[in-house]
């Protein structure tokens, strides 16, 4: 295939991404791990299904960042993920590392690709990636509204028996306990989310997206939710191979956007062949203003952390 995706880390994430991707078709895949084996073996899995896919890609798994050379696409997914009673920001110390590592080894590789990072605290670890690289803030963004969308969607598709596709769900702010769910701006089947239920249901809807990482988390006990991250990072992978221009919620950097700046947080932006195409700025209510400045405030406290 002419395009390359790498993805760095081939743990729960990372490899339930390399098999959405391998199943699309879109481009060739390299997963990275820094422990030996594991990318190697979970690609020879996925490189298995070729048979039962029309467009099967390559897939490598590999320990060198040499192998990721010329990535069109970088995601990052390496680092450790949420145990239970574990709250994102504990993870910051040793995603930070792991995060600013990848960064570099990916940069010092294929100097013009796009990263997307899903690793969490998936707003500071942008920021930290965005700032490592030194590329423009459209090639570094991070996965966010895309999966909180998905959720909210999900629950929204549950409890109105409706099709989840058929609603465009949306949300921002900081991919945690301060997202900002939007039911004005959701809508179900071309109507926005208060026309087609009430509020006390909304409430309970916004309360369950939420809450919805954390769900996974206490049933799992031993790692976070991986399938719909991988399902929403493919989606943000395809918007830019396909450059479908596509609006859809990232963690993105805020250039005088919704009223601030050299911050990452959620907000829709189009996504295409170069990245982040333009940043949407949304008319949201004094209120949601005001949610968003603590969300980012949030963000810039645990920045303010890691000393960069
Ligand atoms: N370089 C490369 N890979 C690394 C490094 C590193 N420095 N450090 C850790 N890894 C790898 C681990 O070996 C592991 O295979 O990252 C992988 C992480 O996989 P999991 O522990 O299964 O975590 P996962 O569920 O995939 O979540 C990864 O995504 O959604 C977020 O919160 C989640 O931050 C977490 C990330």
């Amino acid at each position: 295939m002419d395009k390359k995706v790498s993805i760095i880390g081939a743990g729960n994430v990372g490899s339930s991404l390399a098999r959405e991707l391998f199943s699309m078709g879109l481009a060739d895949i390299v997963l990275l791990d820094i422990v030996e084996g594991l990318p190697q073996g979970k690609a020879l899995d996925i490189s298995q299904c070729a048979t039962f896919n029309a467009k099967a890609p390559r897939i490598k798994g590999t320990n060198d960042y040499a192998d990721t050379a010329f990535s069109d696409l970088v995601v990052i997914t390496a680092g450790a993920s949420r145990r239970p009673g574990m709250t994102r920001d504990q993870l910051l110390e040793i995603n930070a590392k792991v995060v600013s590592e990848a960064t570099s080894k990916v940069v010092q590789h294929s100097s013009d690709a796009i990263i997307i990072i899903v690793t969490n605290p998936v707003d500071v670890m942008t920021y930290l990636a965005l700032k490592i690289s030194g590329f423009p803030s459209k090639r570094v963004f991070g996965l966010s509204g895309a999966l909180d969308g998905a959720r909210f969607a999900s629950f929204i598709s549950e409890e109105l028996n409706i099709p989840a596709a058929e609603i465009e769900p949306c949300v921002i702010g900081e991919h945690g306990q301060n997202m900002i769910v939007i039911p004005r701006l959701t809508m179900v089947q071309k109507n926005p989310l208060p026309k087609i239920t009430d509020k006390i249901t909304i409430e309970k809807l916004i309360k369950l997206t939420i809450n919805g990482g954390a769900e996974i988390v206490a049933h799992l006990k031993t790692g976070s939710a991986y399938y719909a991250p991988a399902a929403a990072a493919a989606s943000m992978v395809k918007a830019v191979l396909n450059d479908e221009r596509k609006l859809i919620s990232c963690a993105a950097y805020l250039n005088n956007d919704y009223g601030m700046s050299d911050i990452i947080t959620g907000v829709p932006v189009l996504l295409g062949r170069s990245g982040i195409m333009q940043t949407v700025n949304i008319p949201i209510t004094s209120a949601e203003q005001e949610a968003l400045e603590k969300a980012v405030q949030a963000t810039r406290d645990t920045i303010a952390k890691l000393n960069l």
